[in-house]
C-alpha cells in the first residue's frame, strides 16, 4: 500500500489530483486512519512496532506530498511566466497607417487656396428641396436638368442635389453681403456610368457677393486657384456658356503644363458667371427683405474628380469609389 501511495504521488500531475491522493491515504477516512484503528486489536508489543512503523510511513508520505505539491506549484508558475514572457527580439505588429482619400486631399487643397483669398468654407445638404436645387436658382420647370433622367427624386418630392449651387440661395437667405464662400461636397446625377461619369461625384461651388464686383474679379480668382493647384504658370480661359443662374455665363478651362508627361493642355474645369438678377430676386423673396435687391456677385462651380484625374493621371473615375487599396495607396502622399 505504501508503495502504491508513493507511485500515485509521483503520478499526480495536477494539484487537485494530488489532493485527492492525499485524502485517500492520509485523510480522516483514509488508509492510514484505518490502519491506526487496527492497532487496538494487537498485543502491546506488536502495537509498539506497528505504531512506530506507521508513524514513519506517515512522516514519509507527508514529506512526499509536500514536495510534490511544491513541484507542481513551481511548474504551474513556470508555465505561466513563460506564457507571458515578452520576446523583445520578435518583429512588432505593423501599424496600418491610414491616409486621406485623394479627393479629400484635393478638397482640402482647394479650401486652403480659397481661405488664403478670404473665402469661408461652408457645407450644404445632400438631400435638397426642389426650391433650393432648382427654383431659387432660376431653373424653370421645363429645364432639362429637372428631367427624371438627370435627377434622383425621393418619394417625398425632395431630390439628391444635382449640384452644389443650392447653397448659394441657402447662404444668402441666412447671411447678408458682402461675403465670399466656397462649398465643397457630393452631388448626384442619374448617369450612364463609364470612365468619366459617375452617379455620385464632387463639386466645389464658389459665390462672392459685394458691391462693384466684376467678371475680372472672377477671372482673377479662378486664376489664383489654377496657380495654387497646377503651379505658377497655369492660366485661365473663358468660353461663353449658358447657366440659368448666371448672366453672362462662362465655362472656364485651365492651361497647365503636366510635369509627368511634359505636355501642356487646356482642361475644362467648370462653369461660372455673374449671379443672375433673378437669383437675387428669389433670395429677396425667401428672406422677405430687400438686402439683396440689385446686388452684384459672381459664382462658379467645378468638378473635383476631373482635377484629380488629370493632375494625377487616374484614368477612370470609378477607381475613386471602389475602395481598392492598390489604387488608393498610390496617392497617400500625393499632395505632401
Ligand atoms: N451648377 C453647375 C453644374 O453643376 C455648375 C455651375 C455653373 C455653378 C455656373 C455655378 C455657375 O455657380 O456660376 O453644372
Amino acid at each position: 500500500m505504501v508503495n502504491e501511495a508513493k507511485l500515485e504521488i509521483n503520478e499526480a500531475t495536477t494539484l487537485p489530483a494530488l489532493q485527492e491522493t492525499r485524502v485517500k491515504y492520509l485523510g480522516k477516512k483514509g488508509w492510514l486512519t484505518a490502519e491506526l484503528k487496527t492497532l487496538g486489536n494487537l498485543t502491546p508489543d506488536e502495537r509498539k512496532i506497528k505504531g512506530a512503523a506507521l508513524n514513519i510511513v506517515k512522516t514519509e508520505l507527508e514529506a512526499m506530498f509536500d514536495a510534490r505539491e511544491a513541484a507542481l506549484n513551481a511548474a504551474a508558475l513556470e508555465a505561466k511566466l513563460s506564457g507571458e514572457a515578452l520576446d523583445v527580439t520578435l518583429p512588432g505588429t505593423k501599424f496600418q497607417a491610414g491616409g486621406l482619400h485623394l479627393l479629400t486631399r484635393i478638397i482640402d487643397d482647394l479650401a486652403v487656396i480659397y481661405k488664403s483669398m478670404g473665402y469661408q468654407v461652408v457645407q450644404g445638404q445632400e438631400v435638397e428641396t426642389e426650391l433650393y436645387n432648382f427654383d431659387a436658382l432660376n431653373i424653370p420647370a421645363w429645364h432639362p436638368a429637372r428631367d427624371l433622367w438627370d435627377t434622383f427624386w425621393l418619394t417625398d418630392g425632395r431630390v439628391l442635389r444635382t449640384h452644389t449651387s443650392p447653397m448659394q440661395a441657402r447662404y444668402m437667405q441666412a447671411f447678408a453681403p458682402p461675403f465670399k464662400i466656397v462649398v465643397p461636397g457630393k452631388v448626384f446625377r442619374f448617369e450612364a456610368v463609364d470612365a468619366t461619369h459617375e452617379s455620385m461625384f464632387h463639386q466645389l461651388e464658389g459665390l462672392a457677393v459685394a458691391p462693384g464686383i466684376t467678371m475680372a474679379d472672377l477671372k482673377g480668382t479662378l486664376e489664383e486657384m489654377a496657380k495654387g493647384l497646377f503651379g505658377e504658370r497655369a492660366k485661365i480661359r473663358f468660353q461663353p456658356s449658358y447657366y440659368p443662374f448666371t448672366e453672362p455665363s462662362a465655362d472656364f478651362a485651365v492651361y497647365w503644363e503636366n510635369p509627368r508627361t511634359g505636355t501642356a493642355k487646356w482642361l475644362e474645369l467648370g462653369g461660372s458667371g455673374m449671379v443672375h438678377p433673378r437669383v437675387f430676386e428669389e433670395v429677396c423673396k425667401l428672406r422677405g427683405d430687400e438686402v439683396y435687391a440689385g446686388a452684384r456677385g459672381f459664382a462658379f462651380g467645378l468638378g473635383i474628380e476631373r482635377i484629380a484625374m488629370i493632375k494625377y493621371g487616374v484614368p477612370d473615375i470609378r477607381y475613386f469609389f471602389q475602395n481598392d487599396l492598390r489604387v488608393l495607396k498610390q496617392f497617400r502622399g500625393a499632395l505632401e
